[in-house]
């Protein structure tokens, strides 16, 4: 018997069990004993949206919500962001533990040997419409993927789901690179595997015409934190979708697809391009107790405020704001982080915001960033892809080589019709 237990009656039957305690948790499956009667198929959690279920032990990242606390394996954000790079961490994340010189070296070497994309999936994406969302272009393409590597279907073989993962970390750049240029109407730029996993980015997407792009290294390391800022969130929407189509044993590309898709929505990942468009919206700071009260009234969110887990400042908004100034130190200042900044003191001050403990999150800052570094608006989504791709494998891989995992899927609670017999067209 498990050293702590939960005792629980069941006030219907006056029976009592009593339920092993892990990790803070008790199993679903323990409540299934306990039934009214002999019909009833025993008791089971109503949690819509996961608010109060772990589906998953995982090792790889840490929130606390209250606290404003966030680690990739045991590591502080605030520490991997002050000196790693980009790289660095994606290894981290991916094999659990810091990287030696030489071991960052060959990671860094082998997902270089594979930023370039097969010249069809290139032609692939041509396509597209000029005005394509790129966070379409983006799912689709990684989806599309699946076809060029067909192995990727043996998932049960770890030498191929690293393969797989190595290709994923390098080709999203390029991918969402060439989207840029699709849209912008430019001729795709190769990448450069001499130049850093963001400075390669960079380059993929401003170099015109110059024989060697050179990068400014400020961008460079403000792109690097931004990357490793939105690595990984633990069992967010995105990651779910991840874990749930990976666990019907769903090839990496096809699974990355669907969280690529889940990141799109605005309450997710698509909060940076929606913050952006509320800022412009607002347009200047008179306007914001105006549009304040608006939201206040249920008339819409304050996009890039509220956080499931963080009931506290976001560590990561906290790291993106500072990161702004130096990147406005290169651009020339963002009009709109004047807004922002003044938005997120009234709101901080502000009865509704402060009673459901409502706080900037990591949408909030980064779309201001993205805009100064010269990124369109509607491309904000994809550049939260490209570093959540490697949380995402991460997951994948915890998920397929963990013996409790099952295919993904829910109860539901039956509130429909009882049984009763059809009834004939000319008889309804
Ligand atoms: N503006 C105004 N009110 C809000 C907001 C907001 N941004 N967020 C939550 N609330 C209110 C909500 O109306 C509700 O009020 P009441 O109790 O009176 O009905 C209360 O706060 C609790 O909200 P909820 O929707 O039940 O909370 P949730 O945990 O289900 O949702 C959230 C979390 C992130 C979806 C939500 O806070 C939100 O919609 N925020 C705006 C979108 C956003 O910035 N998303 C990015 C999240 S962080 C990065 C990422 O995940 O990609």
């Amino acid at each position: 018997m498990a050293t702590e237990t939960i005792t629980i009656t069941d006030n219907r039957t006056g029976k009592t069990y009593t339920l092993p305690i892990e990790h803070g948790a008790i199993k679903a499956t323990d409540l299934r004993q306990i039934k009214a009667g002999d019909e009833d198929q025993g008791l089971a959690t109503y949690d819509p949206g996961f608010m109060n279920t772990a589906a998953c032990k995982s090792r790889i990242c840490f929130i606390d919500g209250d606290k404003g606390i966030l680690e990739y394996r045991g590591y502080p954000i605030e520490q991997l962001a002050g000196t790693c790079s980009f790289l660095e961490v994606a290894y981290l994340l991916v094999h659990g533990e810091l990287p030696k010189q030489g071991e960052l070296d060959e990671f860094t070497r082998n997902v270089s040997n594979h930023t370039i994309l097969h010249e069809n999936v290139k032609q692939f994406m041509t396509g597209f419409r000029y005005d394509a969302h790129p966070m379409g272009m983006f799912v689709s393409t990684v989806a599309a993927m699946s076809t060029f590597y067909p192995e990727a279907k043996n998932i049960h073989d770890p030498a191929v789901r690293r393969k797989q993962m190595l290709r994923l970390i390098a080709k999203v750049p390029t991918i969402a690179a060439f989207i840029y240029r699709h849209n912008a109407g430019l001729p795709y730029a190769y990448p450069d595997n001499e130049l850093s996993y963001t400075g390669n980015f960079l380059n993929m997407l401003y170099k015109i015409t110059e024989s060697k792009y050179k990068v400014n290294p400020i961008m460079e390391r403000a792109l690097d934190i931004l990357f490793i800022l939105h690595a990984d969130h633990e069992q967010n929407c995105s990651t779910t979708a991840m874990r749930s189509v990976g666990s019907a044993n769903t090839d990496q590309f096809s699974s990355l697809a669907a969280a690529a898709a889940a990141l799109y929505g605005p309450l997710h990942g698509g909060a940076n391009e929606a913050v952006l468009k509320m800022l412009r919206q607002i347009g200047s700071k008179d306007r914001i107790p105006e549009f304040i009260e608006r939201v206040k009234k249920g008339e819409g969110r304050l996009m890039g405020f509220g956080h499931r887990v963080y009931k506290n400042y976001d560590p990561r908004a906290r790291i993106i704001k500072q990161t702004a100034e130096e990147v406005f130190s290169v651009t020339g200042k963002n009009p709109l982080i004047d807004i922002a900044v003044e938005l997120e003191r009234i709101a901080l001050e502000d009865e509704y915001f402060i009673k459901r403990r409502l706080y900037p999150n990591v949408d909030f800052y980064s779309g201001i960033i993205y805009e100064a570094m010269g990124i369109p608006t509607e491309m904000f989504t994809v550049m939260f892809a490209i570093p959540r791709t490697v949380g995402w494998l991460t997951h994948y891989e915890e998920m397929v080589t963990d013996a409790d995992q099952k295919i993904a899927r829910p109860k539901q609670l039956y509130l429909g019709s009882g049984r009763r017999d059809f009834v004939p067209m000319d008889k309804r």
